[in-house]
């Protein structure tokens, strides 16, 4: 039982209500507010800014000091030293795999890989032009008709297949969103490929043929989805939880948390940035951009700047940016003019009173679109990989919320508009 207490005295009574206070392992303590429901009250606050929602052991982020830790290691180490399936396992399982069980989950994942010909249908329904995002929310909620049956949610093993099998798939459906939106046959995936190398494989290679993916590529690939992997209670990962909540087939949790990813303030930041950079078109208009940005008349805002709790840099754009520069000049583009005019719009930005004072540095998106579009993947598909990303993380969230004893996710309001009246 919690030490500590807060206490909470509300106008017009005498007695203060007594709150337990929870100390985490690291982290700002929390005040349990669970039991002002029977005293008549909620608590407001609109967007979560001050509110924890679950207790967590996967991720943990001070955003003050630009941390972020994958089940207590730092990003920069495992961006480094790790890659993307063992930090899967790292999510999923807690520990860092030893070599048995790396291999052991590779082989699980890769039987996973491909995915039932009936899901290629689900793509046949949809136009050439479609939103690639929209194809995936369609072609990942579609799972939950395909994989149903041996689908017992309180299952600890039925669960891990279920991890195991989204995160086999998702790239594998990410990159048939690509293949049909540029009208070309599916390609499989290679038994004999990495994770990220396959999935280059599956959007560029030809059906068929041997597999030629470039060293550099797939590592930087690899690295994108690590660091994109789980960033805690976020907008995604939390309708994930929210769905999972009701008990819902975890492939409707993926398609919500690929939903809510969406949006240009959420994951949809990477192709927003790129697009801006394409309007800014030169070094010499970037202060107009700016100026725009911090109107207050303007809607503009500088895309892949700010975070919600990143005060500081955030360590996965450090990493983005080392990535771009290899990428760039892997692929001989040593001048860049988009990755140059990122650049100085990061310096000006970075010397600007208006961003210092509001403490919005740049964040994993900024960099991120110039390396995508480095590759060859398409700004359409930008939010797509950071979904495929992210899938590791959404299922951990998933498999740790029901792993526990937990409750339907059901928020209150402050109701503000009519009292009861007759119909007229
Ligand atoms: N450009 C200009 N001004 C900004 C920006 C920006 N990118 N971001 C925040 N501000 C200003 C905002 O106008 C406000 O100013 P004031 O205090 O004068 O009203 C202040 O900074 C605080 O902003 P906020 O909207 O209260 O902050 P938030 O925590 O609600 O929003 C955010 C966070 C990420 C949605 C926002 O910074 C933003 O819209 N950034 C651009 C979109 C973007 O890059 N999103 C990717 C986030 S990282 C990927 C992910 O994890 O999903």
């Amino acid at each position: 039982m919690s030490e500590k207490k807060a206490q909470l005295v509300i106008d017009g009574k005498e007695a203060a209500i007594e709150l337990p206070v929870y100390t985490g392992s690291t982290g700002p303590d929390v005040v349990d507010v669970q039991s002002l429901v029977s005293q008549g009250v909620f608590t407001y606050d609109p967007g979560f800014v001050s509110t924890a929602s679950c207790d967590s052991d996967i991720t943990f982020i001070d955003g003050g000091k630009g941390v972020l830790l994958y089940r207590g290691y730092p990003i920069e180490q495992l961006a480094e030293k790790s890659n993307c399936l063992e930090t899967c396992y790292l999510l999923l399982n807690g520990e860092l795999p030893n070599a048995e069980s790396s291999t052991e989950f590779a082989q699980q994942i890769s039987s996973h890989i491909n995915v039932d010909e009936q899901v290629h249908h689900v793509f046949n329904g949809f136009s050439h032009d479609a939103h690639p995002m929209a194809m995936l929310i369609a072609a990942v909620g579609g799972l939950a008709a395909l994989y149903h049956d041996s689908l017992d949610i309180d299952n600890a093993e039925h669960r891990m297949q279920v991890a195991h099998r989204i995160i086999a798939k998702i790239p594998t459906l990410a990159a048939m969103c690509y293949r049909h939106g540029i009208n070309q046959p599916f390609v499989e995936p290679h038994g004999t490929l990495g994770y990220a190398e396959n999935f280059l494989h599956m959007m560029f290679g030809t059906p068929g043929a041997d597999p030629q993916v470039s060293p550099i590529l797939s590592k930087a690939m690899d690295t994108i989805f690590l660091l994109h992997a789980d960033h805690e209670q976020n907008a995604s990962t939390s309708a994930v939880r929210l769905t999972g909540s009701s008990g819902a087939n975890p492939y409707a949790c993926i398609a919500a948390g690929i939903a809510a990813l969406w949006g240009p303030a959420h994951g949809g930041a990477n192709e927003a940035v790129l697009k801006m950079l394409y309007e800014i078109g030169d070094e010499s208009h970037i202060e107009d951009f700016i100026l725009r940005a911090k109107d207050k008349d303007d809607p503009f805002r500088l895309m892949g700047f700010g975070h919600r709790v990143y005060k500081n840099f955030d360590p996965r754009a450090k990493v983005m940016c080392q990535i771009c520069d290899e990428v760039l000049d892997d692929l001989g583009v040593h001048d860049d003019p988009l990755f140059r005019i990122a650049r100085k719009l990061e310096k000006i930005a970075l010397e600007d009173d208006y961003f210092i004072e509001r403490k919005l540095y740049p964040n994993v998106d900024f960099y991120s679109g110039i390396i995508l579009k480095a590759i060859g993947i398409p700004t359409s598909m930008f939010t797509v990989i950071f979904a495929t990303g992210r899938t590791p993380g959404w299922i951990s969230h998933w498999n740790e919320m029901l792993s526990h004893p937990y409750r339907i996710g059901r928020p209150r309001q402050l109701y503000k508009g009519h009292t009861k009246r007759d119909y007229p």
